[in-house]
């Protein structure tokens, strides 16, 4: 008994930023963000946006697709940092939003992996059988939280929201396994507190510098690509899949020349991986579900595939999902 995801949707702000955009507002340009990084634009929340509003977008076309209404939900599991409140949690303001209520609905705060993460944790409890019909999503507005005068975090932020209906499955379909890790010791390499002020781009605050998103970028780059490579390797090791029968690897979109240095590490061509970090930066949790979303659309996902989903975030975090399609 495990489960599998039947439907997924995809939601962003209104407001997209070029680089163009951002070479008018700080000391950058669109050749130096796109050799370094591979985005081009992303969506950003602007003032009187909110991040639910956009979630629960994601979710219903996600239930839409499914052929669910949120009352036939049983759980709502949510990867995301970027609650405005420290409590209560992003996933229980989804829930009322939806007209939710008493069915169990909580946040999995892993930065960037928190689809990962989210997945595993909706997957295991379905294992255990204590659910049948979920929603997990990833969701996240980094913008919010970086300083919009630092050019080296600034530039590589998006907002959004993907969302995954999972329901159980008896047959040979569903996810395969999933691998999930941290390394606390490396939290300075990327992290932000949570204090202060929440701005958007539009609103013009300049963040105070200890409040803002800090990254050690170099390091990271070196950790995401062995990390994400590693836990690649052992999740598909464990379910005895060779890597060249994968299908399709559905990465974190945090920078291109990551997702293909990990590419190249794992011997997978360009047709194995899928990318859109050009046309939404790095959305944190919510890559993963939006990219996953656009890979179905885009006919990329068939029945039966082997589907591998893989990130690492500020925490560190990190971890895979092996799905059979
Ligand atoms: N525009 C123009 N110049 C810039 C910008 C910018 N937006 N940002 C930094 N620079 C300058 C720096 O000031 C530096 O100038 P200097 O040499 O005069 O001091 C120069 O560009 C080179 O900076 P580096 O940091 O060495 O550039 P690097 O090639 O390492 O690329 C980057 C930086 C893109 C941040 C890279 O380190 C990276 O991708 N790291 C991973 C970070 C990441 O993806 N974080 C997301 C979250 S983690 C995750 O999701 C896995």
């Amino acid at each position: 008994m495990g489960s599998r995801i039947v439907a997924t949707g995809r939601a962003t702000p209104r407001t997209l930023i070029t680089n163009h955009d951002l070479e008018r507002r700080m000391d950058t340009s669109d050749e130096w963000i796109r050799t370094r990084t591979g985005i081009a634009q992303r969506y950003v929340i602007s003032s009187g946006e909110s991040l639910v509003e956009i979630a629960a977008q994601a979710s219903q076309i996600a239930l839409d697709r499914a052929g669910l209404k949120p009352a036939d939900l049983e759980a709502i599991v949510v990867g995301t940092v970027s609650s405005d409140y420290g409590f209560p949690s992003f996933a229980c303001q989804l829930q009322h939003r939806l007209g939710l209520d008493t069915i169990p609905a909580f946040d999995v705060a892993a930065a960037c992996s928190g689809f990962v993460y989210a997945l595993s944790v909706g997957d295991t409890y379905m294992r255990a059988g204590e659910w049948s019909r979920i929603l997990v999503l990833g969701v996240d507005a980094l913008s919010t939280m970086v300083d919009w005068g630092d050019r080296a975090t600034a530039v590589l932020f998006g907002d959004g929201a993907g969302a995954a209906v999972l329901v159980k499955e008896n047959g040979p379909r569903g996810v395969l396994g999933s691998m999930l890790r941290s390394s606390g010791g490396f939290w300075d390499l990327l992290y932000v507190k949570n204090r202060g002020v929440q701005t958007t781009m539009d609103a013009e605050v300049r963040r105070p510098n200890d409040d803002a998103i800090t990254m050690k970028g170099p390091e990271l780059f070196k950790i995401a690509v062995k990390s994400m490579e590693d836990v690649t390797r052992k999740v598909a090791e464990r379910a005895r899949v060779k890597l060249e029968d994968i299908s399709l690897i559905v990465p974190h979109q945090a920078n291109l020349r990551i997702i293909n240095a990990v590419a190249q590490r794992l011997g997978l061509g360009p047709d194995k991986v899928f990318t859109n970090v050009d046309r939404y930066g790095n959305t944190s949790a919510a890559s993963v579900p939006i990219a996953l979303d656009e890979a179905i659309e885009a006919g990329r996902v068939h029945d039966h595939d082997l589907i591998m989903l893989n990130a690492c975030g500020g925490g560190l975090t990190w971890g895979a999902n092996l799905i059979r399609w």
